[in-house]
């Protein structure tokens, strides 16, 4: 790395042990260590993720980077302190929020995400891309997770911060996070190279349902299996385990993960009224296109097979406009 590139790593190493060091000392951390406890992190996994409190200070961090000689001007650049407009002094840019640092693949602090403990907007502060940290290049919780990704050959794909550290809590260590519901190139990469099964399983609202389908597409296509994983309406990886445990998460969720055709046949179901008839065919149409579009026979039989089932269609019509999609899609 650069010269710059090892300031800004030591910088945020640093600050990751002064957060974690704030958060785990009583008498500054109690308002971060009591909003942690009601989610139930453990002691040991704020060890493990190096989770840290900014205090609700305007001067912390920026008066311990002046003591130790850092270079302000370029800690603006990373987003931990910002310049006042009138006589130029930094302050702090995260304040009574709890920080996550955000690792590289060697386990080395590259950004934070700052959340608030209420309801302030934005919910996240993430540190802006830099030289050293690209969003959309790395998985959160990558470095801890790889071990066990190996081991198994299979990684799950999270949303949040939240659902990877707690799906570390309880067992299930093979899990990292795309930070959000927009999976990069970069990122499905990564996981098309990490193992052979890649179970998808993002918040069970609307949007990470609509993610999930897309994430999907772009995992899809190579020679990994995908998986996506449901949960009842309205819950996220991390709501599911605290009500229901980490064993029931790995049998009902992992487990119960759905091949990706079933998947796109549920979702294309959601968004017709198979009761009426214009709707029917137009879901049949929906599911051709994507049988049309599988590589082995053996699978485009079983599908259309279960269409014929379920709608009473001859199986030989099916075949005819599945062979006239696969046509068109040539
Ligand atoms: N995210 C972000 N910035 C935001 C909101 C979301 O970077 N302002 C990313 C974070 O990685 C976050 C993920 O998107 O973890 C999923 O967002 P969301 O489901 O809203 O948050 P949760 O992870 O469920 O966080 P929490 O449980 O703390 O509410
Ligand atoms: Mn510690
Ligand atoms: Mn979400
Ligand atoms: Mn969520
Ligand atoms: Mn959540």
């Amino acid at each position: 790395p650069s010269d710059q590139n090892k300031k800004h790593l030591a910088a945020f190493e640093l600050l990751t042990k002064f957060y974690h060091y704030l958060l785990t000392t009583a008498k500054y951390g109690s308002v971060g260590m009591a909003y942690l406890e009601k989610r139930a992190f453990s002691q040991e996994i704020i060890e493990r993720f190096q989770i840290g409190y900014a205090v609700n200070s305007w001067n912390a961090a920026s008066s311990l980077l002046q003591r130790r000689h850092v270079d302000l001007s370029q800690m603006a650049k990373l987003g931990l302190v910002a310049s006042r407009g009138f006589d130029q002094k930094y302050f702090d840019k995260y304040r009574n929020r709890i920080i996550f640092p955000i690792f590289n693949l060697r386990g080395k602090a590259i950004a934070f995400a700052g959340r608030t403990l209420g309801d302030e907007k934005p919910k996240y502060l993430n540190t802006p891309e830099s030289p050293i940290f690209h969003k959309g290049d790395i998985l959160y919780g990558y470095h801890l997770a790889r071990p066990e990704i190996r081991k198994r050959n299979q990684v799950v794909l999270l949303e949040g911060y939240v659902d990877v550290i707690r799906a570390h809590q309880f067992g299930i260590t093979w899990s990292v996070a795309s930070m959000g519901t927009s999976l990069t190139e970069k990122q499905a990469s990564i996981l098309k190279r990490s193992a052979e099964t890649i179970v998808v399983c993002y918040d069970s609202d609307s949007a990470g349902i609509e993610a999930a389908f897309r994430a999907a597409g772009m995992l899809s296509g190579g020679s990994n299996l995908i998986r996506i994983a449901r949960m009842p309406e309205g819950l996220d990886p991390d709501d599911y385990m605290i009500k229901f445990g980490g064993e029931q998460f790995k049998s009902d969720v992992i487990g119960a993960s759905q091949t990706l055709m079933s998947f796109k046949m549920d979702y294309f179901r959601r968004k017709r009224n198979l009761s009426d008839e214009g709707d029917r065919l137009l879901y049949i149409e929906d599911v051709l296109r994507e049988v049309s579009m599988l590589k082995q026979a053996v699978a485009r039989d079983h599908y259309l097979r279960l269409l014929a089932d379920e709608f009473s269609i001859s199986l030989d019509a099916l075949k005819v406009q599945a062979k006239q999609l696969q046509k068109q899609l040539q």
